[in-house]
């Protein structure tokens, strides 16, 4: 009896061993990824694959504060049609100021940029809401399908980070 309930104990504990080594996670899993850099070749891509690739909240804008790069942004600004819609200082016109500290769908730069580079439908599709209400509200157009490269977009927002006009507190979120 006592050699039985051994085996018994054996077997089950054998059970429990494998069943953990089945559930636990892989190695490759368990390590987090590693994180998302934004090299010269990845600012070279069309925005709507660095959307694709990068995780949620991965993208920083490492031009911010750089007052050459946001001339360079007020330009493509103009070149890429965003001030028919938005007004040339990015006050607003048709469409919703950009500079006046109320973000619809929050302003950091990983949400700004994945607006802009897929326009409101895509960016609900891929789980955003609006947060707050400006004076108009329509779909922005998908304007990634323009713009060649991520740093382009990149540099559209240091100049709305440098045209900013919004209370102190609001200019990045
Ligand atoms: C056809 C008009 C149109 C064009 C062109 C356009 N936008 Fe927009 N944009 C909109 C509308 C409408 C919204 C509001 C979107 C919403 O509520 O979903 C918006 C929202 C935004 C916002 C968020 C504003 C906030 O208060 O949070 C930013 C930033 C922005 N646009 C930047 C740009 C940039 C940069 C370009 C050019 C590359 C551009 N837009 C081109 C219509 C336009």
């Amino acid at each position: 009896m006592t050699r039985f309930a051994g085996v018994v104990a054996l077997v089950s504990a054998v059970i429990v061993a494998a069943g953990c080594w089945l559930l636990a996670p892989s190695r490759a899993e368990a390590a987090s990824p590693p994180p998302f850099k934004l090299t010269a070749a990845v600012l070279s891509q069309p925005p709507v694959q660095v959307v694709a690739e990068a995780p949620k909240g991965s993208l920083h804008n490492p031009y911010n504060g750089n007052p050459k790069i946001a001339k360079e942004g007020h330009k493509l600004f103009f070149d890429y049609g965003c001030s028919g819609c938005h007004g040339g200082g990015g006050g607003g016109g048709m469409c919703p100021p950009l500079i006046n500290g109320v973000w619809i769908y929050g302003g950091s730069d990983d949400t700004l940029f994945r607006l802009i580079s897929l326009g409101s439908d895509k960016l609900h599709k891929a789980g955003y809401h609006r947060q707050a209400l400006e004076s108009v509200i329509a779909p922005m157009p998908q304007m990634g399908l323009l713009i060649h490269h991520a740093s382009d977009v990149f540099k559209i927002i240091t100049w709305l980070r440098s045209a900013y006009q919004g209370p102190p507190g609001h200019k990045y979120h």
